[in-house]
């Protein structure tokens, strides 16, 4: 999917699922399981493929210390209007998901949020990208992966399985898997997203 182009037309329907309480609520109940048994600050949290910071705002104002990264300028442009508005303060950085640790975006994340990018890059992407997490997260850290089930789609996202989930993360384990409900989204229904949020820790 080009994401540039997306965001220079203005084409970015997954902000929208914020206000979208069955996919929010699901997403919102799977962090705060990271929550349980700790006040805030709950720690370093990092949102990968930021976009325009839909959910490292939401993150930030739940009391975890965000940085969020995305590689396409414009939105990065959003997310900091998103983060004035919203008087909240988190960490915007410029770089790919696949180079974490180039783009500096530090270490010890006790919390990893992805919706969306991991299932529209290629295998070799989602093995960097998973190896890349690995480094950058605490040792007891959760990645939350939200991912369309895999079909062709033309320029859409192809898709994650469980089996992609876990040969991109080797040293991890699927510990939860939630139906991740966009409809009644007309996209989603055309397109069979069919969306689920894989819970994931370290083996
Ligand atoms: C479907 S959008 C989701 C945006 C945001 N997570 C949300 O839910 O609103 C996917 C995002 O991933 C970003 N992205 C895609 N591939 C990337 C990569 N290799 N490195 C960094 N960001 C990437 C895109 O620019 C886009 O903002």
């Amino acid at each position: 999917m080009n994401y540039r182009l997306a965001y220079a037309i203005g084409f970015h329907p997954w902000e929208d699922l914020a206000e979208h309480p069955p996919f929010a609520g699901t997403l919102l109940d799977l962090v705060a399981r990271e929550e349980d048994g700790y006040g805030p600050p709950y720690g370093r949290a990092l949102d990968l493929g930021t976009g325009s910071a839909v959910w490292a705002v939401e993150l930030a104002k739940r009391g975890w210390e965000v940085t969020g990264i995305d590689a396409v300028e414009k939105a990065l442009r959003r997310a900091r209007e998103r983060v004035e508005q919203a008087g909240v303060d988190l960490r915007l950085v410029h770089g790919d998901v696949t180079g974490l640790r180039e783009a500096g975006v530090g270490s010890g994340f006790r919390l990893v949020v992805d919706t969306g990018t991991f299932h529209g890059l290629d295998d070799a992407q989602r093995v960097a990208m998973g190896g890349q997490v690995s480094a950058v997260a605490a040792p007891d850290a959760t990645v939350i992966l939200d991912c369309f089930a895999p079909r062709r789609r033309g320029p859409l996202p192809r898709g994650a399985s469980r089996a992609d989930v876990e040969r991109a993360f080797p040293g991890w384990e699927i510990i939860d898997v939630e139906v991740a409900d966009t409809e009644p989204d007309a996209l989603a229904r055309l397109f069979r997203f069919d969306e689920r949020f894989y819970r994931l820790r370290r083996g």
